[in-house]
Parts: structure tokens; C-alpha cells; sequence
């Protein structure tokens, strides 16, 4: 039928903050296709370092915790995040857990563990994904790839509403430089900074609802998988 994607791959990537889970959830529904959030996976790095008395600069052991470790996701609003049976999905949602998790997936054999998980889940088509280097890294065979700007104060604000609702208040300041922080590393580390493909749909999310942003993705989908018909 004209009007039904085929099962397409969509990859968004974008900085801390800028929306991409809303989003990505929302492109996952209209379009009917399952979501991958690549970075509760680094997420669960951080969560597993942690535990185990380890932290920013020790890669190496929590790649090797990583490789005993099963990370899986199960349906649900929000999608369940499961680390070797346990529910972990408000556990690695911390400022902690984000500080963690960026610090971490800067060492090389965290990402190759994680990106070759993440290629194989993806693989037969049929997700939106989204994270730092799923444009680029896990899914460039993507028919829909995306990039999410967003300036720093925007994504403050989107946190700091975020985290009130949660009940886990915080002052704007300190999310400024915390994002601050997060955007240099994630955007200089040597192995698969973020970075934004030429190809990319760029949709600028200053002033836009989540609804509006995920409209234009799906209408990018819907005029390529017509394009394939
Ligand atoms: O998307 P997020 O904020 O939950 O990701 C947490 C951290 O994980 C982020 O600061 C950088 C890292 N990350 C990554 O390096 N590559 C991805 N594809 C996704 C996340």
C-alpha cells in the first residue's frame, strides 16, 4: 500500500538533550517501527561501573563486565531497560549515570561492544534509532538519517523540566555545565564523535514541538519508502 513504509531504518543523532528519545518515540509510532535508545546501552556501562567500584578511567574492566553482561528492552512506555535481569530504567537516568556513561563511551572497546550489539539488533531493518553515532557508525545504511541541533540553554531547560517532573530537582546552572561538559566529549573523543553526515535531514528543534519535529521526519520517511514503492 502507497501509504505504508516499507520496513525502513531511521537513525537520529543529536547532542544531550536535544529531544531525540521524544522524538525518535514518536517517528517509532506513526511509522510503525520498534526504537532502539543506544544510549541507555552506554547508560548501562555507567550503571555496571558503578556497581562495581569502577569509573571514568577504567574502560578496560568495564568493557570486560560489559562482554558477561545481557542488556535487553522490553515493550512499555517508557521501553523497560533490563541489565542482566534486573529493571535498571530509572537507575541509569541520573546526572551520575550521564556523567558516566559520556566519560565511558569515549574508550574505544566499550564502543566497538556496544556498536556491534547495536548493528545486529538493527540489522534487519524496521527501527528508528537514535544516539551519537547511529548515522554514521550503526545504521549508515539508514533511509532516513537525521540530525537534531539544539542550543545549549534550550537543552538545559528541556532537563531541568524533565528531572522536576521526575522529582529530582537540580539548578539550571549546574545542567549547563554539565551539558556543556557532555558536548565537548562527546563531540571531540577520538573514536566516533558526534558529528552529522552530509546526508542528513537537519531539523532545527528551537521553537518546534516534539510533534512537529517528529512530523518532519515521518514525512522524509513516507516520501523515500514512496520513492522505493
Ligand atoms: O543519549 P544519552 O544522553 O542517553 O547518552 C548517554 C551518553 O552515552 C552520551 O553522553 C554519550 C554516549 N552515547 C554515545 O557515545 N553514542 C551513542 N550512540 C549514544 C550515547
Amino acid at each position: 500500500m502507497a501509504d505504508q513504509p516499507k520496513a525502513i531504518t531511521v537513525a537520529i543523532d543529536g547532542p544531550a538533550g536535544a529531544g531525540k528519545s521524544t522524538v525518535a518515540k514518536r517517528v517509532a509510532k506513526a511509522l510503525g517501527l520498534k526504537m532502539l535508545d543506544t544510549g541507555a546501552m552506554y547508560r548501562c556501562a555507567a550503571l555496571l561501573a558503578a556497581r562495581n567500584g569502577l569509573g571514568a578511567q577504567d574502560g578496560d574492566a568495564v568493557a570486560e563486565h560489559l562482554k558477561a553482561s545481557q542488556i535487553q528492552f522490553e515493550e512499555g512506555d517508557p521501553i523497560r531497560v533490563i541489565l542482566n535481569g534486573e529493571e535498571v530504567t530509572g537507575a541509569i537516568r541520573t546526572p551520575e549515570m550521564s556523567d558516566l556513561a559520556s566519560a565511558l563511551s569515549a574508550h574505544p572497546p566499550i564502543r566497538a561492544l556496544l556498536a556491534e550489539q547495536q548493528k545486529q539488533i538493527v540489522a534487519q531493518g524496521g527501527y528508528v534509532l537514535e544516539g551519537r553515532d547511529t548515522t554514521r557508525v550503526v545504521a549508515p545504511h539508514a533511509e532516513v538519517k537525521v540530525y537534531l541541533p539544539a542550543s545549549i540553554e534550550e537543552r538545559a531547560e528541556r532537563r531541568w523540566k524533565e528531572l522536576h517532573a521526575k522529582g529530582m530537582p537540580v539548578e539550571i546552572d549546574e545542567l549547563l555545565r554539565q551539558i556543556a561538559e557532555r558536548d565537548a566529549r562527546d563531540m571531540n573523543r577520538a573514536d566516533s564523535p558526534l558529528r552529522r553526515v552530509p546526508d542528513a535531514l537537519v531539523v532545527e528543534t528551537f521553537g518546534l514541538t516534539p510533534e512537529e519535529v517528529a512530523q518532519r521526519i515521518i514525512e522524509r520517511a513516507r516520501a523515500g519508502a514512496s520513492q522505493l514503492a
